[in-house]
């Protein structure tokens, strides 16, 4: 492996979400907790990614800057080379990031009042984003089999009846469940939803991240309908680890769908681009693979490390082993049922920072997720912690 992942880098005094003490300190209640939470890795990102910051930084003029057709072209290379799927240049719209994504669906697709739909347990920001929007969740929450998570077709079928249903947020691969969704589940899901007019907006930002045996497809890609009736919102942020320079790519190939929500990103005046993600995509999408086949090699094995050590030490602990991301669902309900128990064992006693289960939704309760794209020291500190505070 030409990257070493093993390597410890310190974040401290790097304004990191996941690690700074005060920002700790008001989540968790205390700031001394080994972090294995937020979404990012506790890894150095491509070294060509590296050098095109320092490039750039090196010329000394950061004015305003625009996505032409090299960018472009790096994101139309990547989604034919990675996912086999042939992305028109005018399909192309942009973001900050996902989570500004998914609120300006909201907004440019739904009216006060109306409902969208959510597979919980899910990533948190999506039920807050339909909330702060004025609109309803409407919960359809995936079903545990075992120990695998799979969609609950009969509830999506009955919920998408309500006339005041427009969307569904699918979360593909799913955060924090690690379900790549096969096409036969996206073939189904799209059906259901286009014959009831519910656009499909389609969370694609770990699609990068697959293990073996897993394939991720783009919703949009499978025919020309579901292209047409769905939004799909894709990022290099978490494949290289480049979250904090704020640049994504959503893919809109509806002419009418692109339009209202371009005119949202000027409403809001943010269709602007970062000059250093400018620069970090282009280098990632055309110099970043054979980093990421590293990594997701080393996250593969930090699967299994996890996956061995919960077998040989906390037996009652369950681990649902992700199919893809480098996210884990940790299920301690043999333990406790009670979250606020749970938190207090997790937080208090192992002194670890994990996404709590109960933030997800419902169907959350008595779980946690793990982020375990740090070195293999970290995950061992903290899966030991746990084990010990298990007793
Ligand atoms: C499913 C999902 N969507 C979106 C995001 C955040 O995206 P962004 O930082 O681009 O807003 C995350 C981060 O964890 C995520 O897991």
């Amino acid at each position: 492996m030409k990257y070493d992942f093993n390597a410890v880098v310190q974040r401290n005094n790097t304004y990191s979400l996941k690690w700074d003490p005060i920002f700790l300190e008001d989540v968790f209640g205390r700031s001394d907790v080994l972090p294995l939470w937020v979404a990012d890795m506790d890894f150095k990102c491509p070294q060509p990614v590296i050098d095109a910051i320092i490039d750039r930084a090196k010329h000394g003029i950061f004015g305003y800057v625009f996505r032409e057709h090299n960018y472009n072209n790096a994101v139309i290379r990547w989604n034919k080379r990675r996912h086999n799927w042939d992305v028109k240049e005018d399909w192309l719209v942009y973001t900050l990031g996902i989570v500004t994504a998914v609120n300006q669906c909201v907004q440019v697709f739904c009216k006060p009042g109306d409902k969208v739909i959510i597979q919980n347990p899910v990533y948190y920001p999506f039920g807050e984003a339909i909330l702060n929007n004025g609109c309803q969740i409407v919960h359809n929450q995936l079903i545990k089999k075992d120990n695998k998570y799979i969609m609950d077709f009969e509830g999506l079928n009955k919920k998408v009846k309500d006339p005041y249903v427009k969307m569904i947020i699918l979360c593909n691969p799913h955060n924090p469940v690690g379900r790549i969704w096969s096409r036969d589940e996206l073939i189904k899901l799209g059906n259901i939803c286009i014959e009831n007019n519910v656009i499909i907006v389609s969370d694609e930002i770990h699609r990068d991240l697959t293990f073996k045996g897993h394939k991720h497809i783009p919703f949009a890609s499978i025919s020309d309908k579901f292209a047409q009736n769905s939004i799909t919102c894709t990022a290099p942020s978490k494949t290289f680890n480049i979250a904090g320079l704020k640049t994504s790519n959503i893919i809109i190939p509806n002419e009418r769908l692109r339009k209202n929500y371009t005119q949202q990103l000027r409403r809001n005046s943010i269709e602007f681009a970062n000059i250093f993600g400018i620069e970090a995509l282009i280098a990632a999408y055309n110099h970043g693979e054979e980093w990421l086949e590293n990594v997701l090699e080393y996250l593969e094995s930090n699967v299994e490390f996890i996956d061995e050590f919960i077998k040989a030490n906390i037996p009652n602990v369950t681990f649902i082993k992700p199919e893809g991301t480098y996210l884990g669902w940790l299920d301690f309900r043999n333990i406790t049922e009670d979250i606020n128990k749970l938190d207090n064992i997790l937080i208090n006693k192992a002194k670890v920072a994990l996404d709590s289960g109960h933030w997800f939704g419902e169907g959350g309760e008595g779980f946690a997720r793990i982020n375990f794209a740090c070195p293999r020291e970290i995950l061992e500190s903290a899966m030991t912690r746990i084990q010990k505070a298990i007793g």
